[in-house]
């Protein structure tokens, strides 16, 4: 049983790490970098949140039963999180580097609360509900593509 458990857990830490790096770089008010780990950050969050949210929220969705966990609280916070990513990008363009580096300490908040609700109660209990469904799901999940019908970011960017 122990090998099929945790069949959904995915890496969060590389955001968490990303944003680490843009503190630290905001710290030293290194724009060049900042804006480098930012690029990262949106790179890899477009695929992760596109992917729970074309596949397995849907995949859930389908499944759980009004008493259960609303993925709609995971998306919304999406919602939050992508606002403040987008207010950061906007920030170091304007080179406001107190607010720059609020920005990122409510961005580590909000993110580390984020994968901690799902890494503790989404994730285990989708684990279980789609258990039937997992080879179909991992294959999804694994030849996965942004496209421009997944989530708006407010602009363009390239897949
Ligand atoms: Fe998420
Ligand atoms: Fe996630």
């Amino acid at each position: 049983m122990r090998s099929t458990e945790h069949w959904l857990v995915h890496g969060h830490t590389q955001f968490e790490l990303l944003l680490r790096e843009c503190r630290a770089a905001a710290d030293i008010l290194d724009w060049w970098a900042l804006e480098q780990f930012v690029v990262k950050l949106i790179e890899g969050l477009r695929f992760h949140m596109a992917q729970e949210e074309e596949v397995l929220f849907p995949a859930y969705d389908a499944k759980c039963k009004p008493s259960h966990m609303s993925t709609l609280e995971l998306y919304n916070e999406h919602s939050v999180i992508v606002e403040n990513v987008r207010r950061l990008e906007k920030l170091i363009k304007s080179r406001s580097s107190e607010a720059v580096y609020d920005c990122i300490v409510t961005l580590e908040t909000l993110m580390t609360e984020h994968n901690e609700k799902e890494e503790r109660t989404f994730l285990p209990f989708a684990s279980r509900l789609l258990f039937e469904d997992r080879d179909e799901l991992v294959l999804k999940l694994k030849n996965f593509l942004v496209t421009n019908k997944s989530r708006n970011w407010g602009k363009e960017y390239s897949n």
